[in-house]
């Protein structure tokens, strides 16, 4: 059928034609958002959840929805190397200046760029074109301590009295925060704090691997106080089912039961594999009916597709040892496992693991979803490192 109208979205963030099986986080940020935005306590949001299930997606959404309530909204992605600060600041400025644009009396947004400045000054690496965008002296005191768990608060508390001043509300959507450092992200939690206590009007939702609850709570051990770790996962077999069958009929085109039984089969539910096999499938139909043949028939070209880009991006990433640690968690099969039957699988001592565990853990390539368990972040991984690597040479 044709291309062009092809209604699936295979991709990183790229929307869905049907946002399905999500209401219930979606509700529970609507809660979040109205209750900030009237200054009442809530946890913020930290959606965590394996690769490709539709996280960056739901932050969008939540993001088009803050708007539509009349939030200020930030947006920023976390990457392994660059530091909070850095990466916060020039939308902060932004929004500061827009916050000093809003009619009103009074003059907290302007105290928000001064500490913003001073902020700035603070940092170790200091952001030349910003401070240079920002003609207003740095507020002596303020957020330049250089301790970013003391700075970040004092700047966020800032922001939110400008807000508040302005009567508006800010929402931060932050994605990827796995990759921040505990001292980033404590600065983050403590920032939060501050502002609940303070009942500013400032809303944080983040998303991350499933490594995150455990990440902020090492860090802050009241960090479960104050947030929510949503879960969000693959799709039941009807949702999965809904997520083909109905793209499919807004055009005119029927998503056969056997073909629909057979994608979740092979996908387990998970989204980004959904759109992939939905996608190919449209592509190679011959006529407006999605049959069982034809998703026979596209299976292997979608194989090959994940392969080359999914998986294959971040197998080339991994050291010849880290890929040997993976294929031995791949030879136990599907789930998490044991460290010791994966050190055993390689024939060495647990203890000589550590490091790579370690390197593999900070790569978001695998988390432990409990003591001493393994697992992989990227859905159906196994099978890919035994296409990949099929024997596990010793
Ligand atoms: N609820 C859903 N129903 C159907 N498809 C979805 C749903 N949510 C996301 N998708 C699809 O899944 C794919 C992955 O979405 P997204 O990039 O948001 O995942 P992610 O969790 O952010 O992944 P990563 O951890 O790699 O960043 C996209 O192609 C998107 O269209
Ligand atoms: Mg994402």
């Amino acid at each position: 059928m044709n291309p062009i109208a092809n209604p699936f979205a295979p991709g990183a963030g790229a929307p869905p034609p049907e946002l399905v099986g999500r209401d219930p986080v979606l509700e529970q940020a609507r809660i979040l958002l109205g209750r900030t935005r009237q200054k009442r306590p809530e946890k913020s949001m930290m959606l965590t959840g394996l690769r490709g299930v539709g996280k960056t997606v739901l932050l969008n959404e939540i993001e088009r929805q803050a708007r539509a309530d009349g939030y200020r909204t930030i947006f920023i992605e976390a990457h392994e190397d660059k530091p909070l600060g850095p990466l916060l600041a020039p939308h902060l400025r932004s929004l500061l200046y827009d916050l000093d644009r809003i009619a009103g009396a009074g003059d907290k947004a302007k105290r928000g760029l001064r500490v913003l400045r001073s902020f700035l000054g603070s940092l170790k690496i200091t952001y030349a074109d910003i401070e240079v965008g920002l003609d207003v002296d740095p507020e002596r005191g303020s957020a330049d301590s250089g301790d970013l768990e003391i700075d970040l608060p004092n700047l966020i508390v800032a922001i939110g009295e400008a807000a508040e001043e302005r009567q508006t509300a800010v929402a931060l959507l932050i994605d990827e925060l796995q990759y921040f450092t505990g001292k980033e992200l404590g600065a983050l939690i403590m920032a939060m704090h501050k502002v609940q206590q303070r009942q500013l009007p400032v809303a944080l939702l983040g998303a991350g691997l499933p490594i995150l609850p455990g990440l902020a709570g090492e860090s802050k051990s009241y960090a479960e106080r104050l947030f929510a770790f949503p879960d969000v996962g693959a799709l039941s077999k009807s949702d999965s089912a809904k997520a083909l069958r109905e793209p499919a009929l807004s055009a005119g085109v029927v998503f056969e039961e056997p073909a629909l039984a057979e994608v979740f089969r092979l996908t387990r539910g998970y989204p980004y594999f959904l759109q992939e096999w939905g996608y190919q499938s449209w592509n190679q139909a011959p006529s407006d009916t999605i049959t069982l043949d034809v998703v026979q028939r596209v299976t292997p070209t979608v194989i090959d597709r994940l392969d080359a880009n999914f998986f294959r991006v971040r197998f080339d990433r991994l050291t010849p040892s880290e890929k040997r640690f993976l294929r031995a968690v791949a030879e136990l099969g599907p789930g998490s496992h044991r460290t010791g039957d994966i050190a055993e699988t390689l024939g060495v001592k647990v203890t000589s693991l550590g490091p790579v565990r370690a390197k593999l853990i900070r790569k978001g390539m695998i988390y432990s979803p409990a003591h001493g368990d393994m697992a992989f972040t990227v859905p159906l991984f196994d099978e890919f490192m035994r296409r990949a690597m099929p024997t596990l040479a010793r």
